[in-house]
């Protein structure tokens, strides 16, 4: 099932941050429960785990490789024109696949490229635009871009993204970004949408209870209900499994207002990333 407008993207992804070690097994396992959108990146040392499961996966004859959308991204300091294209294709080697089904930047800004990170995100998009017009991967995205990092690639000339991939959950909504993407026809995939347990109390439990789900369900259809496609991550078999079930309840108008009511607008200032992301 589809709810972008890309239509082969999967309404759900199962993402491999933090999961470098066991990546293969994990991965497996959410194949075969049914996840279809995997999301690596060059950064999470889970590339080539994901690359193993597919093989594994497509031995035990559990899916093709064509029935999976992976995606990937382009390391921070990896931005430029001839930096992207060999990344690329040792992406390609790592996830032992002749192409991508999306190729991302991972964030706008890289430690160290602060003085000319515009020229470097320009550069890369150049490359990956390349890499879509020749057919070696299908989709171009980017994740964690703001307005003004958007709106540097088109005033280059150069093509919006398809994808914009933000940190996303009740506590941290993004709204006014979120709409200028959509104005602009991009697809919203939510990071983090579990938002570090923020509906891990008495009240969100209950709200969970009622449509018979946990709070990790309610979390991943309030996302779903806001059109955005969460990449969830877990190491529990029952919730990789679980974490697909989310298609069977609604959530009624006034717990949703409660769940947005919990918007903060605060994001983690905490991480340099973001630091560095809005300053420049
Ligand atoms: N583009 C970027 O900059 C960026 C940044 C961060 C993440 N991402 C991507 O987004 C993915 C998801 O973000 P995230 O890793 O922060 O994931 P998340 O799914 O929001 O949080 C993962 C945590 O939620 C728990 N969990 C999963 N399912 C649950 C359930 N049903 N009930 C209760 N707890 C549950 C997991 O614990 P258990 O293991 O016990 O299940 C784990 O501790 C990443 O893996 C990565 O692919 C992208």
């Amino acid at each position: 099932m589809s709810i972008s407008e890309i239509p082969e993207l999967p309404a759900i992804g199962f993402g491999t941050a933090d999961l470098a070690g066991p990546a293969d097994r994990l991965v497996l396992e959410a194949i075969r429960a049914g996840h279809r959108l995997i999301d690596t990146a060059r950064v999470y040392g889970s590339e080539d785990g994901v690359g193993q499961a597919v093989e594994r996966a497509e031995e035990e004859g559990v899916v093709r490789r064509e029935e999976l959308f992976l995606e990937t991204k382009l390391a921070p300091d990896r931005h430029g024109y001839h930096e992207a294209l060999q990344d690329f294709e040792e992406a390609l080697n790592r996830m032992c696949t002749d192409y991508l089904d999306m190729f991302m930047l991972h964030w706008p800004v890289a430690r160290g490229s602060e003085e000319n990170y515009r020229e470097k995100n320009i550069g890369a998009w150049q490359a990956l635009a390349e890499l879509k017009r020749k057919g070696r991967v299908r989709h171009i995205g980017v994740c964690n871009f703001l307005e003004r990092h958007l709106l540097q690639l088109t005033d280059a000339g150069l093509p919006m993204p398809e994808v914009n991939q933000l940190e996303l959950h009740p506590g941290f909504q993004q709204r006014g970004l979120v709409r200028f993407c959509r104005e602009r026809g991009m697809v919203i995939e939510a990071w983090s949408p579990m938002g570090r347990g923020i509906l891990k109390t008495p009240e969100f439990e209950a709200m969970a209870a009622s449509y018979g789900k946990d709070v990790g369900q309610l979390a991943l259809r309030w996302s779903i209900q806001k059109g955005f496609v969460p990449l969830t991550r877990s190491s529990d078999p029952a919730h990789i499994a679980h974490n697909l079930e989310i298609f069977d309840f609604e959530i009624g108008p006034q717990d949703t207002e409660k769940l947005d009511a919990l918007n903060t607008n605060t994001d983690h200032q905490d991480i340099w990333s973001y630091k560095r992301q809005q300053m420049y």
